[in-house]
């Protein structure tokens, strides 16, 4: 049995994948400082796994987090572009200086490997679509700088000292958990709770931006890929994960209301300071070394993600919905 410690644990993504590693009969420690994390996201499996509130800005916890564990996945963040055009200061510090604490920590630990929630916004603007990672990064805001530097430090301290990572650029993760209720909040989160309540989103633009929405079952598989693959093929190296389909805003919107029952209309706003255009993956590289495939596609996500907020997310944080 191996023992991964998951970073973030009480987030959306970071709970998703510790319910995945007890799945398959591994064993769970897990840290989160709740500065975005929710309890609840843990409540359920919190008696079957080792749960320590801590902030990896402290090297001390970050140590005694990576002592005898086998992989590290790091999810921990503030995973926000425009939090970061705020405060960049505090994106640079949850979102980097944390990263080399923890990678401080493995290395001394010797885990087998780490592997990192790196970030599509690392591509910023550059016109060429769809992102492969052989592109030269273009970061427009803070938070895609830091996350764009974590990558580089993962490299190194392969290069370096030996110590395998590897970095997982997701674009535009939803599901199950994720967080709605903060104006930082993903935007299909925020549409499809706002929509079951009968109040009207907002798009931020004209709507043409696209993303490449991704479920979280796809991000989940490619984690736990990462691994298993090779070292020879993807230590020290960056992945794209994604469906390598964009939709626009406006469109997912249509989606949305077909699916919600929401009879209303959008509102338009004014673009948002740091927002990419547009982002769809090349995801052939993953595929190649990872053996990924994207098996939830938009549609059967949303409908899984709406289901969920419609029968789960009241009874874990008592706002009804609908
Ligand atoms: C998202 C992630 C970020 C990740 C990146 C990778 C979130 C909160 N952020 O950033 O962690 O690294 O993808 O691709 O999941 N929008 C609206 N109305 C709203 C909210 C958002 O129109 O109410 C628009 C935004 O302006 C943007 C798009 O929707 O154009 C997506 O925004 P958002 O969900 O915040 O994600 P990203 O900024 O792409």
């Amino acid at each position: 049995m191996a023992v991964y410690l998951i970073t973030g644990i009480a987030g959306f993504i970071g709970s998703s994948l510790a319910r995945a590693v007890l799945a398959q009969g591994d064993a769970v420690r897990g840290v989160d400082n709740f500065s975005t994390g929710k309890p609840g996201n843990i409540a359920e499996i919190r008696d079957r796994i080792d749960f320590r509130e801590a902030d990896l800005l402290d090297l001390k916890a970050a140590r005694e987090a990576c002592h005898e564990i086998d992989y590290v996945f790091h999810e921990a963040a503030i995973p926000s572009v425009p939090r970061s055009v705020l405060d960049p200061l505090e994106s640079n510090q949850a979102n980097l200086d944390a990263t080399v604490h923890l990678l401080l920590a493995a290395r001394e630990a010797k885990v087998k490997r780490l592997v990192f929630a790196a970030s599509s916004a690392a591509y910023g603007d550059s016109p060429t679509l769809p992102k492969h990672e052989a592109m030269q990064p273009t970061p427009i805001s803070p938070y895609a700088v830091a996350k764009l530097a974590c990558e580089y430090y993962l490299t190194s301290f392969y290069r370096c000292y030996g110590l395998e990572t590897v970095s997982l650029r997701y674009f535009n993760i939803f599901g199950p958990r994720q967080d709605p209720s903060s104006p930082y909040s993903g935007v299909l989160a925020q549409f499809i709770t706002k929509m079951l309540k009968r109040e009207q989103p907002t798009i931020f633009g004209d709507g043409k931006q696209s993303r490449d929405f991704t479920y979280i079952d796809n991000v989940v598989e490619a984690n736990l890929l990462a691994c298993k693959a090779p070292a020879t093929e993807v230590a020290g190296r960056v992945f794209n994960v994604a469906t390598a389909r964009g939709v626009d805003l406006n469109e997912t919107f249509q989606v949305l209301k077909k699916l919600t029952g929401y009879t209303g209309e959008v509102k338009y706003g004014p673009e948002r300071t740091g927002d990419v255009k547009h982002s769809v993956a090349d995801i052939s590289r993953t595929e190649k070394y990872l053996g990924y495939k994207p098996r939830v596609n938009f549609e059967e996500g949303l409908a899984r993600t709406i289901e969920w907020y419609k029968t789960e997310w009241a009874g874990l944080y008592g706002q009804p919905l609908s």
